[in-house]
């Protein structure tokens, strides 16, 4: 572990070595006596000595008398510079030679001098400033060593966070078998290589943000960033300032520049969510970056270039907004240079058993589950059910039940279904439903879910709509508008596989 600097004990400083160079014995004495309580001292008359000493110990400090035999101190001060680049420098002149001494001051390769005779508490003081600073270079040293280690775990961690997000957003995550989901992919997959904007449309939980994803990780972007804006989470002003930016001052707290996310995604794409939810201003707005591929910042006179793929969504029926006057016709053609419809959950019946293997893949193991599957029952229950909210809900509905599961439960039955998906279960509006129940309910839901109730069970024994009106004892008519209104779907009134 590394130590907090100005926590060192005055005791550690004993661990400094000091070599002092003088062909004087005398002073070599003194200063042995000044500094040696305090710190190993080293010795020697002359520079070739020294730098013997620099080779085997480890010195932290050198102080070196200036005129000498052989060697003068500058030169053997540059050597040691060599040597031991880290040890600090200083100089004994008992004479003032101001010249060379001021060069080597300037060439940064002395700290500081020390001129004879010398007050032993000031050359105390001096030379302990002079180890502070040491110690402080060799702990920038290791902070420096540090810093690069986290810095390198840090782009691992930011290469392996990619290839996750790369993998979390690739088409292997995507689940759809349907022929109409199938549409989606291959258009996604075509316009992922292109820089053209996409406008996603379908009901909310379709996956929508799923495609937007696909298209940026995918696609030859992926390196830089993908942003997203959720158009309607702002109100107008602030999400041009995100969008857009703003320079200090532009408006009450906007304290410093900022950049917009169309700067940020440089390179990238830029995902507007619920862009059908935008106002006027910021419609025009955004037309203008679509069409001139800049951007300018709130409060700047100027634009700034940016190279970013857009990106939109919305869950409304745009068509229909524009006929309405909601949205700009200008914009909807620049924005839906492609359009990718995601169908609704509802019109794709078929990816659902798949939808919810793949969820309960996915959650059952991170509850600690052994959940594996479901009842044809139940999975009958999740294919006929109407899923407003798409595959978002199918998700939560899956979530719901395994945090619910029994440890030991193996497969999801019928009974763990929400009550609105499981609908009203043989006999479960009559007899076997707590009476407490009864009076909660609106009577002719409760008439209806009987009726529901009855003909699927009659249809699914007998197998044919003559037959079962005879059970029921109805006209045939009669259950065919029936089985309309309450839109009893073909899987519910199929045969159950025992
Ligand atoms: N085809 C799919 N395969 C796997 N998971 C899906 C699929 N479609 C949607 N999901 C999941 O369903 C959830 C909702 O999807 P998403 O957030 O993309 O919907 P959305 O269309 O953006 O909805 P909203 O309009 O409400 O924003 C997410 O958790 C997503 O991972
Ligand atoms: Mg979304």
């Amino acid at each position: 572990m590394t130590e907090i600097e100005g926590a060192r004990p005055e005791g550690d400083r004993a661990q400094y070595g000091v070599l002092v160079v003088d062909d004087e014995e005398a002073i070599l004495e003194s200063i042995e006596m000044t500094l040696g309580t305090e710190y190993r001292i080293f010795t020697a008359t002359n520079g070739e000595a020294a730098l013997e000493i620099l080779d085997h110990e480890s010195i932290a400090l050198v102080i070196s008398d200036q005129v000498m035999p052989g060697m003068t101190g500058v030169e053997f001060l540059e050597r040691v510079v060599e040597k031991n680049p880290k040890a600090i420098r200083m100089m004994l002149t008992g004479y003032a030679d101001m010249s060379s001494l001021i060069r080597a001051i300037n060439d940064g390769r002395i700290y500081r001098y020390i001129s004879k005779p010398w007050e032993p508490d000031a050359l105390r003081v001096d030379v302990r400033r002079a180890l502070d600073a040491y110690a402080l270079a060799a702990r920038n040293v290791e902070l420096a060593a540090d810093l690069e280690v986290a810095n390198e775990r840090l782009r691992a961690e930011n290469l392996y966070l990619r290839r996750e997000v790369e993998g979390r957003y690739s088409f292997s995550e995507i689940i759809g078998d349907s022929a109409a989901m199938q549409k989606v992919f291959d258009i996604t997959h075509k316009v992922a290589e292109t820089d053209a904007t996409v406008l996603i449309t379908g009901e909310t939980g379709t996956g929508k943000d799923l495609i937007a994803r696909a298209l940026h990780y995918t696609g030859p972007r992926k390196e830089a960033r993908f942003v997203a804006q959720n158009c309607a989470a702002l109100p107008e002003t602030l999400l041009e300032s995100e969008l857009f930016g703003h320079r200090r001052g532009a408006f009450t707290g906007a304290h410093a520049d900022k950049k917009g996310l169309f700067e940020l995604a440089n390179g990238g794409t830029i995902f507007l969510d619920e862009i059908g939810e935008t106002d006027p201003s910021m419609q025009v707005r955004l037309l203008r970056v679509l069409q001139d591929g800049e951007v300018r910042p709130l409060g700047s006179s100027e634009t700034v270039q940016c190279s970013v793929r857009v990106v939109a969504a919305t869950h409304r029926e745009i068509r229909r907004e524009v006929d309405e006057g909601r949205f700009r016709e200008d914009l909807y053609y620049r924005m839906r240079v492609v359009e990718i419809r995601i169908p609704p959950l509802r019109e794709r019946r078929e990816d659902v058993p798949a939808l919810a293997h793949h969820f309960l893949d996915k959650v059952s193991p991170r509850m600690g589950r052994k959940l594996t599957g479901f009842t044809n029952a139940a999975m009958d229950r999740l294919i006929a059910y109407e899923w407003p909210g798409n595959v978002r809900e199918l998700e939560n509905e899956i979530e719901r039940i395994s945090a619910l599961a029994g440890h030991d439960d193996e497969a999801i039955g019928i009974e763990m279904l929400s009550e609105h998906i499981r609908g009203p279960g043989p006999g479960s509006a009559i007899g076997l439903s707590p009476p407490s129940a009864v009076p909660e309910r609106d009577m002719n839901r409760a008439v209806d879910e009987l009726k529901r109730d009855m003909i699927i069970e009659s249809m699914r024994f007998s197998g044919s709509k003559t037959r079962a009106a005879e059970r029921l004892g109805i006209p045939r008519q009669s259950l065919q508008k029936m089985i309309k209104r309450l839109e009893i779907t073909q899987a519910e009134l199929a045969p159950v596989e025992k």
